[in-house]
């Protein structure tokens, strides 16, 4: 069972949607999905609840209750687990890096952003878990700061997601209503990044 972890220090980068959008596009594709929310501010259970009875399921747990949870989810038939983490949630991230089989780091590609990841790189240094960057938010025509970004990303012993998300409308719309991009605006670009990250997913999980 693919236990995804979404892990970044700073509040804001993109965990929550990250996580919501992931979750949602394994269910399309056919997989019992279960997010699970670490973030005391649950903000990812918010969105469950505005979503009513449509699946992903999402359960909260505080982290010291993560492996139990994860095991649950397991036991109930999961087949993607895509664990939510808060910022500066320095038990949340570890626990949840060490029970993850592939950990995505959501970033923004901006100073702050950049230099809040030394601490997200410091934590997956002695971690040897498959881990990327995925840059978030991306203004348009930003090709030369995405790429001095992901220089920054590099030189901190982090790969790079070759896929990105674009600074776009349909990702906080949809997440204050219990959706998600794909489903507000089905032709829209968010909802092909979105698809172009779920077919990446694929393509790094472990066998
Ligand atoms: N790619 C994006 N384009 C536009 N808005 C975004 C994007 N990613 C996130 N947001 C918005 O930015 C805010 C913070 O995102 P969120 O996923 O909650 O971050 P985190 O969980 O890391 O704190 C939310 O209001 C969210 O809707
Ligand atoms: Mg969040």
């Amino acid at each position: 069972m693919p236990t995804i972890a979404i892990v970044s220090q700073k509040g804001g980068s993109g965990k929550t949607t990250l996580t919501l959008h992931l979750a949602t596009s394994a269910v399309y594709a056919g997989k019992q999905a279960t997010i699970i929310d670490t973030d005391p501010q649950a903000t990812a259970a918010a969105w469950g609840d505005w979503r009513g009875e449509f699946l992903p399921e999402v359960v909260t747990c505080p982290p010291v209750r993560l492996f139990s949870t994860v095991e649950r989810a397991r036991r109930g038939g999961a087949e993607v687990v895509v664990i939510d983490t808060p910022p500066h949630g320095d038990t949340a991230s570890r626990e949840a890096v060490r029970l993850a089989d592939l950990v995505l780091i959501p970033t923004k590609a901006r100073a702050f952003d950049l230099h809040a990841l030394e601490a997200t790189a410091g934590l997956m240094a002695y971690a040897s878990k498959p881990a990327y960057v995925v840059f978030n938010a991306v203004p348009a025509r930003a090709s030369r700061m995405l790429e001095e970004a992901a220089r920054s990303a590099q030189s901190l012993g982090l790969k790079v997601c070759p896929i990105h998300f674009g600074e776009r409308a349909a990702f906080h719309r949809s997440s204050g209503t219990g959706e998600v991009a794909t489903e507000i605006e089905p032709d829209g670009k968010a909802a092909g990044e979105v698809a172009a990250l779920w077919a990446w997913v694929q393509t790094v999980l472990p066998a």
